[in-house]
């Protein structure tokens, strides 16, 4: 059988394709020529973040959406024919793992992703590109984070994480796997489109509407704030790399504190933003900073955009939604 031309990826699938990191992957595949199946258990038709998220994908002939619940889903027809997956579809978030929904994270995280790489490898798809996390190390002294520090996962949502992403190695592993796996660990990542329980998003909002944002503990906290795009260029790399069966950090190793994070939104938008200070909440790591050597030495990826730009970026986007929104041309 002759050699598959490692790219363009002629077809991909896309888990968690409604959410934010998934929608702009989506996007960033059909520009370079993928047909993608885009597979989340969130409807567009039915979840109005979902049909914003992918309103710059429906009207691409290439792109295919499957609304299902990969808890239980058939996975093999979804993947049949694959040259990668990218297994995104997951439950984010730090801190409500600690309460009742943890069994929700151990069955959309771990359980789930056992069914995925159980069809990816009967039907030896030949890459899989699993999301893990910066949560898997703990709390660290501020160091950079190496792939090969001791892990110690700090909330129950950081367990999940590593177990996800050892599960996709473990498969990878066995003897007969046709599959290779590349684990990401992104580094909180930011931009469009962010999730509303994120911090940036918060501030950004707080910033535009003189709401006040809740800041958990002293807001010395820091972290390696990635932008949407580069994430995405880090996990486009990862499905064509020769070197597999690996993890790799996506983040740049630039820390900035989550106070400083305000006075650059302040900054930014001429506003003083109105700062609630809340307890500090357990699992949310003082620190997280990415050793970047292996990311820029296996994927040749490096971050483009300083926080300041990233910003401004989100900001102008959730301005633009606002509009629309207060025009009646979408709905909350
Ligand atoms: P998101 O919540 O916006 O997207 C996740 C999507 O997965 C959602 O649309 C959700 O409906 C879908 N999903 C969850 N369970 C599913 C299931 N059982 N079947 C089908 N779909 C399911 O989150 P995000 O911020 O885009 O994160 C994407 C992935 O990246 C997650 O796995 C997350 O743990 C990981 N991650 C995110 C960040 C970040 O900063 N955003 C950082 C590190 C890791
Ligand atoms: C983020 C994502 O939410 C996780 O899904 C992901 O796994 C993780 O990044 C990662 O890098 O692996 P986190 O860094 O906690 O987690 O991201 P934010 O929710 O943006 O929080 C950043 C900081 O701001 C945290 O210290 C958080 O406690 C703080 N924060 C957040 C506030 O002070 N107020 C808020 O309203 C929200």
């Amino acid at each position: 059988m002759a050699a598959r031309d490692p790219w363009p990826l002629r077809r991909a699938v896309v888990t968690g394709a409604a959410g934010f990191i998934g929608s702009h992957l989506c996007r960033a595949l059909l520009d370079q020529g993928a047909t993608v199946i885009a597979v989340d258990r969130r409807d567009p038709g039915l979840d109005p973040v979902a049909a914003r998220n992918l309103s710059d994908a429906f009207d691409r002939p290439s792109f295919f959406f499957v609304a299902a619940d990969l808890r239980a889903c058939a996975i093999e027809p979804l993947v049949l024919d694959a040259d990668v997956i990218f297994h995104l579809a997951g439950i984010p978030g730090v801190h409500p793992s600690w309460g009742g929904s943890f069994a929700d994270y151990v069955a959309c995280n771990i359980l789930a992703t056992q069914r995925l790489m159980h069809a990816a490898t009967r039907l030896r798809v030949p890459r899989v590109v699993v999301a893990s996390s910066s949560s898997v190390y703990g709390a660290t002294n501020g160091h950079p984070s190496r792939e090969t520090d001791h892990l110690r996962p700090a909330s129950p949502y950081a367990v999940t994480k590593l177990a996800q992403e050892q599960l996709c190695l473990a498969h990878a592993a066995r003897p007969d796997c046709a599959s290779t796996v590349v684990a990401l660990r992104y580094f909180t990542v930011y931009g469009p489109r962010q999730r509303d329980d994120m911090f940036l998003h918060r501030l950004l909002m707080a910033a535009i509407t003189g709401e006040p944002v809740q800041i958990y503990g002293d807001g010395s906290q820091r972290r390696d704030f990635t932008y949407i795009t580069d994430a995405v260029n880090a996990t486009i790399a990862a499905a064509t790399v020769p070197s597999a069966n690996s993890v790799i950090n996506v983040g740049g190793g630039t820390t900035v504190s989550v106070n400083d994070a305000v006075a650059l939104a302040e900054r930014l938008t001429g506003t003083p933003v109105t700062v609630h200070r809340v307890a500090a909440r357990s699992g949310d790591v003082p620190a997280t900073r990415a050793d970047p050597t292996r990311a820029r030495r296996v994927l040749g990826w490096s971050p483009q955009t300083e926080l300041r730009v990233g910003m401004v970026a989100q900001l102008a986007a959730i301005r633009a939604e606002r509009e629309l929104l207060e025009e009646g041309m979408i709905s909350s």
